[in-house]
């Protein structure tokens, strides 16, 4: 079994290692802090017992072969090493500097991070080529989806050999290319974006567009109870970066109200309060439950989020079909957005896209050219 090297033992690095022991890898986890390869330790021991005594794991996935220190070096015997660290491109350059002069000219050297690109993390390294995207959500051990992301130069092999090993960690995997968000975080923009508008327009209050996207959407949770669960600073950030880094596009606009809120330290469920109370014996806000606000509300936002996905295949984001698998098992859509937009109509899309562009004279709302040809041919996503 290929040993694979974890580099960070937080929140992801953890539940990674925890995700390769469980599937038979030795596993040498390395943090710069013991307090944190400690917690590491405790955690995933107490994971795995939890999973066998739920029968999921057999007795013998309790006998593992798990290696913590804080010397990088223990990482020479790894064919594949997943990097965990902080979010800070100094600190990844650093890592994939010093991993290069340590690992064996054959390991893979993956990434596991949200914001930064690939590219910048792999210029970094010896053999660029052998460096790629990793992208598991949290929790890793519980969420199916991983996006596997190659930069310009990732050597095909290295690709489908990464790919091929996450599969056999029963994970869901997509490719994504190495642009801003990937596909989960990027095609799922509008849906807190397109809410926030509504909201700050008076169209809707919180309460109502999250019944409405519950109600008629099906979606398991409303883009406000989500954010508050998500944490609005995190959410927040995720916003600023790709609105950053894709150069400033008004379609991913950060929101002055989510802005107001982190401002203020409402941050969502963990600090009890931010789009809800949740402090004890708050009064739970009453959605207004009005077919016509509600139809329109949802329309609007679910009208952002398919014309996003396909954008995302006009800009070769990924494949028509890993967008859709990734929405529904990244961020458990009720159904991919692509099929979702040939099942209402791509041509109802585009009228509401155009209705809404109209009205407010914004390029944050210009339809796909994608979707534009789409309808003029009267082309579909799926048969
Ligand atoms: P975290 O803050 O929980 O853990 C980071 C760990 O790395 C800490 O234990 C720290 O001591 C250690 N560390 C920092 N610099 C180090 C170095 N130079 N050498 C060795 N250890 C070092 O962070 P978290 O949340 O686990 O995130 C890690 C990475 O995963 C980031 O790139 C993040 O963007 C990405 N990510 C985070 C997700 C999340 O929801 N938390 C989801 C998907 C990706």
């Amino acid at each position: 079994m290929k040993i694979v090297g974890v580099l960070g033992a937080g929140a992801m690095g953890t539940g990674i290692a925890q995700v390769a022991l469980m599937h038979g890898h030795p596993v040498i986890l390395v943090d710069n802090d013991h307090a944190a390869l400690e917690r590491a330790k405790t955690n995933m021991r107490h994971a795995i017992q939890r999973e066998v005594e739920k029968g999921r794991l057999g007795p013998e996935a309790t006998v593992y072969t798990l290696e913590t220190t804080d010397r990088l070096d223990a990482l020479r015997p790894s064919g594949l090493v997943i990097e965990a660290i902080v979010e800070r491109i100094g600190a990844k350059h650093d890592a994939f500097r010093a991993l290069s002069g340590i690992v064996a000219d054959d390991c893979v050297l993956a990434t596991n991070t949200s914001s930064l690109s690939i590219a910048a993390i792999a210029s970094a390294a010896t053999h660029p080529e052998r460096v790629l995207g990793v992208h598991f959500f949290n929790p890793a051990p519980i969420l199916p989806l991983v996006e596997i992301v190659p930069w310009l130069g990732t050597a095909p092999n290295v690709v489908s050999e990464t790919k091929a090993l996450v599969d056999s960690w029963k994970k869901t995997t997509v490719v994504a290319s190495d642009t801003p968000g990937f596909i989960v975080n990027r095609v799922a923009r509008p849906f807190y974006g397109e809410a926030l508008r509504v909201a700050d327009e008076g169209i809707a209050t919180f309460a109502t567009i999250d019944a409405a996207m519950r109600e008629l959407g099906g979606f398991r949770m409303g883009p406000f109870e989500l954010m508050d669960f998500i944490g609005l600073d995190i959410n927040l950030a995720v916003t600023r970066s790709i609105f950053e880094s894709l150069g400033f596009d008004p379609r991913y606009r950060p929101s002055l109200t989510q802005q107001r809120l982190v401002d203020a330290g409402m941050l969502g469920r963990k600090t009890k309060q931010g789009f809800f109370d949740y402090r004890g014996g708050a009064p739970e806000p009453e959605p207004l439950i009005d077919r016509e606000v509600g139809e329109r509300v949802f329309d609007r936002i679910l009208s952002m989020l398919i014309n996003e996905a396909i954008d995302a295949v006009h800009w070769r984001v990924a494949s028509p079909a890993d967008i859709d698998l990734a929405v529904t098992k990244g961020v458990n859509y009720p159904k991919g957005l692509l099929a979702w937009g040939d099942e209402r109509g791509l041509d109802h899309v585009l009228e509401a896209l155009v209705a809404l562009q109209t009205e407010y004279g914004e390029d944050r709302y210009r339809p796909s050219v994608l979707l534009k040809r789409m309808v003029r041919n009267g082309g579909r996503f799926t048969t």
